[in-house]
C-alpha cells in the first residue's frame, strides 16, 4: 500500500473515532476528515520528522512497516480517546513547544491571554522604582506554560529584577515544568519549581519583604458534574486534580483571593501592591463576583490590623476569543499610614 492509500485508510477510520466524542459533535464529516488529516501530519512530523511536503512527495511510494506501526498506534491510542498532544509528547503554547504528559495538563489557546494580560502588566510596571522588589508567582504551574512565556516575553532586564516562582501539588508536573524552563529558557533562567499547594506558600511568601506581588494562577475550576459531562478526551485522560477545583467548581479560587486578602491586610507594611490575575469560566464568574463584592470594603480579613481600612478588593474581568469572560484581575493596593 501507498503512503496515500496508508494515510486515508487512517483517517478515515479516525474521524470515526472522533465523531462519538461530544467534543466535536458539531462539526461535519469533512471538517472531521480535515481534523484527522492534520492530526496524522503532527504525529508524523512529531515521530518520523515527515514534513506535509515529504508526505505529498511520497505519496504514491510503498508506506514501509515502520510508519504502518506508527500509524496504528496513533489510531489506536485515539480510539482509546488518549490526546494528541499525550502521544507526540507536546503542545505548541505562545509559539513554543512544551513538554506535556499525563500529569500536566494539556495548555489551552485560550490561556495565551492570561499570559498576554501579565505581560503587558509586567512591562508597563514602569512606576516602580529600580529598587523596589517584585515576586512573580505562578500557582498551579503544570507544564510551566504561564510563567515560561511571561519570562520569555518580558524584557530580560526586567525578568532580572522580578523573583520568579512556579509552584504545584504534582511533583511529576514540577519535574516536567523544570524541563520546559531549562530548554526553552536555558541556563538564565531564574525560575524556583516547588512542589507545594499555595495554601502552605502563600504565608510564608508574605512573610518576605516584597513591594510588590504578582501572582498568576490557572487553578482547576470544574464543578464535579461538569467534569463528568466534559469530552473523554479529557476526563480520564488529563489529571483531575488539574481540572476539578471542588464541588461546584469555585472553590480553589475562592480560597485564593481569600488567603491573598487575609495575607496582605496583615502585612505591616505602608505599602504594597499585590495583582491576582486568574483564569475563570463563565459558569463560576457569579460567585466569585459575589464573593468580590461582599468583601470589596476589606472585611477580608479575620484578623484586621490597623492598616485593613484601606485594603479594598478591585477586580476588573476580561474575555477570551469566543467572547466569554475567562480571566479577571483583581487589584489589591494597600496603601496605609502607621498610626
Ligand atoms: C488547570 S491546571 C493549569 C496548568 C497550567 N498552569 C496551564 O495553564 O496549563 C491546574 C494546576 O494546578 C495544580 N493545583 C491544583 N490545586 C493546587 C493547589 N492547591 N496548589 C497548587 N497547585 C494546585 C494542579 O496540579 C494543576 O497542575
Amino acid at each position: 500500500m501507498t503512503y496515500r492509500q496508508y494515510i486515508s485508510q487512517i483517517a478515515n477510520q479516525q474521524v470515526v473515532a472522533l465523531r462519538k466524542d461530544v467534543q466535536y459533535q458539531n462539526y461535519s464529516a469533512s471538517q472531521l476528515l480535515q481534523l484527522a488529516y492534520r492530526e496524522i501530519a503532527i504525529l508524523l512530523d512529531n515521530k518520523a520528522h515527515l514534513s506535509n511536503l515529504d508526505i505529498s512527495l511520497l505519496g504514491s511510494q510503498k508506506i514501509p512497516k515502520k510508519h504502518q506501526k506508527l500509524l496504528n498506534n496513533f489510531l489506536k491510542k485515539r480510539q482509546q480517546s488518549v490526546p494528541l498532544s499525550y502521544i507526540t509528547g507536546e503542545n505548541i503554547f505562545c509559539d513554543k513547544k512544551f513538554k506535556v504528559n499525563p500529569a500536566t495538563l494539556i495548555p489551552r489557546p485560550e490561556t495565551e491571554k492570561l499570559v498576554d494580560l501579565v505581560t503587558d502588566y509586567l512591562q508597563k510596571k514602569s512606576d516602580l522604582p529600580i529598587e523596589d522588589k517584585t515576586c512573580l508567582v505562578d500557582i498551579g504551574t503544570g507544564s510551566g506554560c504561564i510563567i515560561i512565556s511571561i519570562i520569555k516575553k518580558i524584557s530580560p532586564e526586567k525578568a532580572k529584577r522580578i523573583d520568579q516562582c512556579a509552584i504545584d501539588i504534582s511533583q511529576k508536573a514540577i519535574t516536567t515544568a523544570k524541563t520546559n524552563a531549562n530548554q526553552i529558557i536555558g541556563k538564565d533562567c531564574q525560575i524556583k519549581f516547588q512542589k507545594i499547594s499555595f495554601q502552605k506558600f502563600l504565608p510564608n511568601l508574605f512573610k518576605k519583604n516584597f513591594d510588590s506581588y504578582v501572582l498568576v494562577a490557572n487553578l482547576p475550576y470544574l464543578s464535579k458534574e461538569e467534569y463528568h459531562a466534559i469530552s473523554p478526551e479529557v476526563r480520564g485522560q488529563e489529571p483531575k486534580k488539574a481540572l476539578v477545583g471542588g464541588r461546584e467548581g469555585q472553590e480553589e479560587i475562592i480560597q485564593l483571593i481569600k488567603q491573598v486578602s487575609s495575607l496582605a491586610s496583615r502585612k505591616k507594611r505602608k505599602k504594597i501592591s499585590i495583582q491576582l490575575f486568574l483564569e475563570i469560566s463563565p459558569t463560576i464568574y457569579p460567585t466569585i463576583k459575589k464573593y468580590c463584592k461582599q468583601y470589596k470594603y476589606g472585611q477580608v480579613a479575620t484578623r484586621p490590623n490597623k492598616y485593613f481600612a484601606t485594603c479594598p478588593l478591585h477586580s476588573k474581568t476580561f474575555r477570551d476569543l469566543s467572547g466569554k469572560i475567562r480571566f479577571l484581575k483583581i487589584n489589591l493596593n494597600f496603601i496605609g499610614s502607621p498610626e
